[in-house]
């Protein structure tokens, strides 16, 4: 019997499309500039946002830190939620890789406003560090897949101008709140200096990210991922996939929200369920009513044929993606019953 594994939209597996694309992908070796599937996919992402250029790393933690070290240089700080992925979860690479300091903003499920920066930026004074980057992740995955308001974005964006601040998005999940919000990849291109987009995540792909921005920035992206060693060969194997998944995959995302309601729903009918934080988009964060059998029901639902994570104190996380069907969702409900 299949599994049913909810622990994230990264446990997806190429499509018979993907996989054909990624067959035929015409290929050459990346650091000299020529592979033409590479290529392929940076222009047209770079032009899907309105950009001039992008490129493509391995991951989204990659994209991030490259975005980072080339936005700042050390002993500047980076201003982003205290949920956002680029601290919580990269392994310290503000500190590591650029030698920045981070100043968090306690923010609502990983939004925040332009007041908050205005608070954050530090004044021009020796002993403070200067304030060289904000950052902002749409959709946010430790705030529940929560979208960001476009016109908070806007005044963000408009307090950043004033103040000579890029702006950065962490867009691993942004195809997702385009979906609910109606914006365009253009109208994002237009709010940020630079985005992070993950390809390996509700788009469906093996693996890849890709980091957009201006010529100048992209062009120093590519030493940095060099320095980090993320210099690829013939990916375009990897990169025909991500043309194959921003072609194909992203107008079936709503399903993906769809099914997380359903689970949402679900969920709220066992009596283990103290709450479910509302749902935006494909993430579920259900609140335990005992916090301390968070192991066992994750360990059950396991025994039982269904995936999810623990995500933080007494709280567990399903997210849907595209190897997940309704048939699926139905059958997850069966499950959850005998808990
Ligand atoms: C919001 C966000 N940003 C960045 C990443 C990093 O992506 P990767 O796992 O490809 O490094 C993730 C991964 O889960 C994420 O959720």
């Amino acid at each position: 019997m299949k599994l049913l594994d909810f622990r994230s939209d990264t446990v997806t597996r190429p499509s018979a499309g993907m996989l054909e694309a990624m067959f035929s992908a015409k290929l050459g070796d990346d650091v000299f500039g020529d592979d033409p599937s590479i290529n392929e996919l940076e222009s047209y992402a770079a032009a899907m946002f309105g950009k001039e250029n992008a490129i493509f790393c391995s991951s989204g933690t990659m994209t991030n830190q490259i975005a980072i070290k080339v936005h700042t240089k050390p002993g500047d700080e980076v201003i982003c939620d205290k949920l956002s992925h680029i601290y919580h979860y990269e392994g310290g690479g503000i500190a590591f890789n650029s030698g920045s300091s981070v100043r968090l903003i306690d923010g609502d499920r990983g939004r925040f406003t332009a007041e908050d920066v205005q608070r954050n930026i530090n004044p021009d004074d020796i002993h403070h560090p200067i304030t060289a980057l904000v950052s902002l992740e749409n959709t946010c995955n430790k705030g529940g897949g929560a979208i960001w308001d476009a016109n908070a974005i806007e005044s963000i964006k408009n307090l950043c101008n004033e103040n000579n601040l890029p702006l950065h998005l962490d867009g691993a999940r942004v195809f997702n709140a385009m979906a609910e919000t109606g914006q365009s990849a253009e109208d994002v291109g237009r709010q940020f200096d630079t985005i992070s987009i993950c390809l390996s995540k509700g788009l469906g792909c093996p693996v890849g990210s890709l980091l957009i921005g201006d010529t100048d920035f992209i062009k120093k992206s590519r030493r940095v991922r060099k320095v980090f060693g993320g210099g690829m060969r013939q990916a375009g194997i990897l990169a025909a996939a991500g043309t194959y998944a921003l072609k194909q995959n992203i107008d079936r995302l709503e399903l993906d929200h769809e099914n997380a309601q359903c689970i949402s729903n679900i969920l709220l009918n066992q009596r283990w369920i103290e709450s479910v934080v509302e749902v935006s988009t494909n993430i579920v964060v259900g609140n335990l009513k005992k916090v301390d059998d968070q192991s066992q029901i994750i360990e059950k639902l396991k025994e039982l044929g269904v995936l999810c994570i623990g995500f933080g104190e007494g709280r567990i996380r399903f997210v849907t993606h595209l190897d997940i069907s309704t048939e699926d969702i139905n059958r997850c409900e069966d499950i959850l019953k005998k808990i």
